[in-house]
Formats: structure tokens, C-alpha cells, sequence
């Protein structure tokens, strides 16, 4: 396997580059400042050299309350990196990373083909950018969440709901999915953990962690942003037999 990697430095990229190292696969994930995906020339220049079977777009706007301010940084990234990406990527399969911050997070248990519903800026940007990487000759969209390794806060909303999980974990999954990449016969995967509350997730690593409600909050708290994932479980039972 030959992949090339954007958002090789991010929080999900460190965590899964690795891995995939490990198994002896030719990774190639230069930096923004090496190639942003906001370059066009320069990014299909670096993927054409890099000849990849697969692209992993991983590389985003991600700061969510800053993205409210800062509009045309979070669009360009977000959109037009998204456009750049599948462009560049014509030749290869394309796999491109987006939230499960695409639903507003009023209902819950959302499925693939359901229709987003962006409720902020950020949300807005990655429900286009999936639109941009719709684009592509052979795109598959995975909607995913991961939280940092450890619990950092001493509270958790006990009456908020999500199916993300800790950054290994969802490493562990999307590992698994690039394996098998080749059998995915689907355009939208919900690469996501079961359906829990914010405490429950956080209690696993943090036993200490105290049950707060999202009642009074300063900012408006989705209650339930959780994504059903039954299509990816159907895939995944297929191969639960091998590593
Ligand atoms: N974290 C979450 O909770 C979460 C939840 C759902 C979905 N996601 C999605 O998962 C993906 C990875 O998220 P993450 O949390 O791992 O990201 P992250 O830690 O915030 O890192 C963002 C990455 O994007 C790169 N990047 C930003 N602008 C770029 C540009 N113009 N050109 C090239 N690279 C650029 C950064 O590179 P530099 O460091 O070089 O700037 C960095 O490697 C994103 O698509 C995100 O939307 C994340």
C-alpha cells in the first residue's frame, strides 16, 4: 500500500501514521508548510509524485469557536483544500474525513443517508467540503469523532449523547477500514463507537470525572450528536476473525 497523507501532524494523523508504518506501508504526509492543501499546483505535484493508491484527507480547519470568526481561514481550508484534494487525488482512491458535526445534534443516532444539517460555521465547512470530495471519481466520506487520549476536565455532561470515542480507539477502527478498503462497496461510513453520554466516555479513562448537565450552559449544547454505525459493524463483522 501507498498512501499519501494531509493532516499527517494533526491529532488523528500521529496517532494513525504509525500504525500503518507498521505494517510496512509507504506513507508519504508532508506538512502544511511543505505542501498545503490549499495549493493546487503544489498538492498535485506532491501526489502525483507520490503515485498513492489511497489519499487520506485528514488535513482541516478544526478549531471550532475560532472558526466563527475566522470565516475565510475555515472555508479555505475546509472547501476549497477539500476541492484541491479531490482533485489531486483523481487517480487514487480517496478517503475523506468529516464530523459528525455535519447533524445539528438535535435527534440523534443519525444515519448516512440522512441530509446534514450544519449548525455552526465549522459544521458548515465540512458538510461542503464533503460535497467537494462527492466529486472525485472514487471517494468514500467517513464521519467520525475522537476525543483526546485522557480525559483532561473534572466534568463531563451526563445529558449529552455521542458515539465518538478516544483517539486510539477510532485509530484502531480506521486502521481496520484502510485494510479492507478495497471491500467498502459504500460512498458514507459512520466510523464511530456505540452511543453513549459524554460522562460514560469520560468515566472509561477517569473514574474521578463528576456528571454535569448541559442545562445552563453558556454556549447552546447539541444533546445528542451521536451517528448510527450499523453499516460500518455489518462491514467490520466480515473481518473480525483476522487482525
Ligand atoms: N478532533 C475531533 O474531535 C474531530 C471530530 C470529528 C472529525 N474530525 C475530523 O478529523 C480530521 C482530523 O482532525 P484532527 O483533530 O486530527 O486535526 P488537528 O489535530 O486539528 O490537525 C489538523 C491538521 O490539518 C493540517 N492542516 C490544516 N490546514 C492545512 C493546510 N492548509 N494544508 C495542509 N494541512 C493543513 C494541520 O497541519 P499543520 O499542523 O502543519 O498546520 C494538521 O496536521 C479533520 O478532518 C477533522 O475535521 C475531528
Amino acid at each position: 500500500m501507498n498512501m499519501f497523507i494531509t493532516g499527517g501532524s494533526g491529532r488523528m494523523g500521529s496517532e494513525i501514521i504509525p500504525r500503518l508504518q507498521t505494517r510496512g506501508w509507504k506513507i508519504i504526509a508532508p506538512s502544511s508548510r511543505e505542501v498545503s492543501i490549499t495549493d493546487l499546483d503544489a498538492l498535485t505535484r506532491a501526489v502525483d509524485q507520490a503515485q498513492p493508491n489511497v489519499v487520506l484527507h485528514l488535513a482541516a480547519y478544526t478549531d471550532v469557536a475560532k472558526a466563527e470568526q475566522d470565516h475565510a481561514a475555515c472555508y479555505t481550508a475546509n472547501v476549497l483544500g477539500s476541492r484541491n484534494v479531490a482533485r489531486a487525488s483523481a487517480g487514487a482512491r480517496l478517503v475523506h474525513i468529516s464530523t459528525d458535526y455535519v447533524f445539528d445534534g438535535e435527534s440523534g443516532m443519525y444515519k448516512e443517508t440522512d441530509a446534514p444539517n450544519p449548525s455552526n460555521y465549522y459544521s458548515l465547512t465540512k458538510a461542503l467540503g464533503e460535497e467537494a470530495a462527492r466529486a472525485a471519481p472514487n471517494s468514500l466520506i467517513v464521519r467520525t469523532s475522537f476525543k483526546d487520549a485522557v480525559w483532561k476536565y473534572p466534568m463531563a455532561f451526563a445529558d449529552q449523547y455521542t458515539s465518538a470515542d478516544y483517539t486510539d480507539v477510532i485509530a484502531s477502527e480506521l486502521e481496520l477500514l484502510l485494510i479492507h478498503l478495497e471491500a467498502v462497496d459504500t460512498d458514507v461510513l459512520h466510523l464511530v463507537t456505540e452511543r453513549k453520554s459524554i460522562l460514560e466516555l469520560a468515566q472509561r479513562r477517569n473514574p474521578h470525572v463528576q456528571a454535569g448537565t448541559r442545562v445552563g450552559a453558556k454556549v447552546h449544547i447539541p444533546p445528542d450528536v451521536s451517528l448510527d454505525n450499523s453499516r460500518w459493524l455489518a462491514f467490520k463483522s466480515q473481518f473480525s476473525h483476522q487482525a
